[in-house]
């Protein structure tokens, strides 16, 4: 598929034969169009999985061809594969992302209404396409539930998250917090109810120019995330301020049921 290469380049295309025995199986893909232009401008890939002991769909890639981003076509594709999982019966879908990368973190958690509690370190390993090539590829694990008001109202735009300006006015104390373009240092996760965690705000265009500040982040964010999720933190927002920064949210959890125990 032509939009795989053009937004992450040949190494890590999914070929069409895989895609076509996915959606035999269950899983879906929806390709989006925009009037005039015959090549797809926007793709969703995903899968049918197990999690925890329930069915869950594991959505592999998203993808909006640069001249579309903006336009809604992402959010489109997002509802049809929500619709798709409702009539299945599937309460959420999930997914990997960088959690470097801002445009997706306010996509995911302002517009879709998702949130994450797991942090992989190198999820993939090394990845050569050119948004992940130079850096270990860790990844947040992104839950969305789908059958849920939050996500109904994000979806309909009826509820959006506060600005980092008025988390600040609240006195919301930083984990990690930008200097300059470089990350500060890490205060690590202690009992706060709520607790901020700055990304730069182009990651990608840091990483082309910046490869040591850029790796610097990863492990920044890294290093700031995993204790904070380890004590039950999970991140739930991401907040943007006028001038472009932004924040992710995090809150502690009610903890998660533990293992099923299988004793008599
Ligand atoms: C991720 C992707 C599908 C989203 O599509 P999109 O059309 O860009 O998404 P939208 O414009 O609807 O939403 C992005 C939001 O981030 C905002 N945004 C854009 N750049 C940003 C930045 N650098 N920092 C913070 N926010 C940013 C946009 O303004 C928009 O918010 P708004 O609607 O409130 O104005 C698309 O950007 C893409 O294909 N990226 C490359 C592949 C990829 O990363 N896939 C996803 C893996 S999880």
């Amino acid at each position: 598929m032509p939009i795989q290469e053009e937004v992450w380049s040949g190494d890590v295309v999914v070929p069409p034969q895989l895609l076509l025995a996915v959606v035999h199986n269950g899983g879906f893909v929806a390709l989006g169009y925009a009037a005039g232009d015959e090549r797809a401008a926007g793709f969703v890939f995903g899968f049918v999985g197990i999690y925890d002991y329930h069915f869950r769909h594991h959505s592999h890639m998203l993808a909006v061809r640069e001249a579309y981003r903006g336009s809604g076509l992402a959010k489109a594709l997002k509802e049809a594969q929500r619709d798709h999982c409702l009539d299945q019966g599937i309460e959420v879908i999930a997914w990997t992302m960088d959690p470097l990368e801002a445009r997706n973190a306010v996509f995911n958690f302002a517009k879709l209404g998702a949130f994450t509690r797991e942090y992989h370190r190198d999820f993939y390993g090394p990845m050569p396409d050119k948004l992940n090539a130079g850096l270990p590829s860790d990844r947040i694990y992104v839950e969305w539930p789908i059958g849920h008001d939050r996500t109904y109202k994000r979806l309909r735009g009826e509820d959006r998250p506060p600005s980092l300006e008025e988390a600040e006015r609240e006195g919301i104390a930083y984990t990690l917090r930008a200097d300059g373009e470089r990350p500060g240092n890490v205060a690590p996760a202690t009992d706060e109810t709520h607790l901020l965690l700055e990304i730069p705000a182009h990651f990608q265009e840091l990483k082309a120019r910046d490869p040591k500040t850029a790796l610097a982040w990863r492990f920044a964010v890294r290093e700031a995330i995993e204790p904070a999720f380890a004590r039950g933190y999970a991140a739930v927002e991401f907040l943007r301020a006028a001038n472009g920064r932004g924040a992710y949210l995090l809150v502690p959890q009610p903890r998660r049921e533990g293992v099923i125990d299988t004793d008599e």
